[in-house]
């Protein structure tokens, strides 16, 4: 039985999909999810027979409609602050030492849209939706939107859809690099799966350097991100990993890759 009420989380092979499981909210981030989030994230860190995690929503027109707006409604703005301080979502999921996928099932608004934007891949439904609707509220995106939306779709996109609140649909997002990939809805799962298990296969040294020396690239100047890089490759050159890579090479066979 799941150890989660608001998330479902099943394995497949070295993949693990986190389902957010509210679907009369329209998975709808509560304080309860996040805190299930960041449990399920903790579990699975650790655990080496995982090495992708996928993100998706339960039901199937809503990945995530934002934060919960129940909750704002009464909070006071120090009672608001408490909510954001400690360990965030967004952030763990950005900074998480394995690959960790959208699959955006339906609407991503809001809180949806900026948890999308902290995985490392957005893999969409033709059917979705996605936008930073807050501006409707007469508040602002508080999940890192304003700060990484600007560097997934540039700033101009960006002051368009946090100005605007507009939704775009899923062929829009493609276009302007809000989303990698659109698959027709239908065939969503199985070729984010497909995705997720080719990913598995690979180095798990190398894929944690990798995603880490691509999310300094927007911390750091040139300089010390090249340097940054530098050093992640050569930790990946000590690795059992590289040595199995580089001899499954030669001798024309799969690696197994052992993430040591
Ligand atoms: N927070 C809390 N509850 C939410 C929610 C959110 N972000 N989004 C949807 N819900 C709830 C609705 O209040 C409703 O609850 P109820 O059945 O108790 O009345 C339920 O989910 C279903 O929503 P409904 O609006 O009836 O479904 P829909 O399919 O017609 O529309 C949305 C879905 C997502 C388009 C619409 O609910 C919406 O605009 N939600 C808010 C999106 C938003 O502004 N997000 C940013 C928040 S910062």
């Amino acid at each position: 039985m799941s150890a989660y009420e608001l998330l479902q989380m099943e394995r497949d092979g070295a993949v693990a999909i986190v389902t957010i499981d509210r679907p009369e909210k329209r998975n709808a981030l509560s304080a309860q999810v996040r805190a299930e989030l960041i449990a399920v994230l903790d579990e699975l860190r650790d655990d080496d027979g995982v090495r992708v995690l996928v993100i998706t929503g339960a039901g199937d027109n809503s990945f995530v409609a934002g934060a919960d707006i129940g909750e704002f409604a009464q909070r006071t703005p120090l009672e608001q602050r408490a909510a954001m301080t400690g360990r965030r979502v967004f952030d763990e999921v950005a900074a998480y030492p394995k690959p960790v996928l959208a699959m955006i099932n339906g609407l991503a608004l809001g809180g949806g849209c900026e948890l999308a934007l902290a995985c490392d891949v957005r893999l969409a439904a033709d059917t979705a939706k996605l936008g930073q609707p807050e501006i409707n509220l007469g508040i602002i995106p508080g999940g890192g939107g304003t700060q990484r939306l600007p560097r997934v779709v540039g700033t101009g996109q960006a002051m368009r859809l946090i100005l605007s609140g507009e939704i775009i649909g899923a062929a829009e997002a493609l276009r302007i690099g809000l989303v990698d990939v659109v698959h027709p809805a239908t065939e969503l799962r199985e070729r984010t799966l497909e995705f997720a298990r080719g990913m598995a296969g690979k180095s798990p040294v190398a894929l944690r350097m990798a995603k880490s020396a691509v999310r300094a690239a927007a911390e750091m100047p040139l300089s010390a991100g090249l340097q940054y890089e530098t050093e992640a490759f050569i930790t990946c050159f000590g690795s059992d990993d590289k040595r199995e890579g580089v001899a499954a090479f030669l001798e024309k066979r799969t690696a197994e890759f052992t993430g040591r």
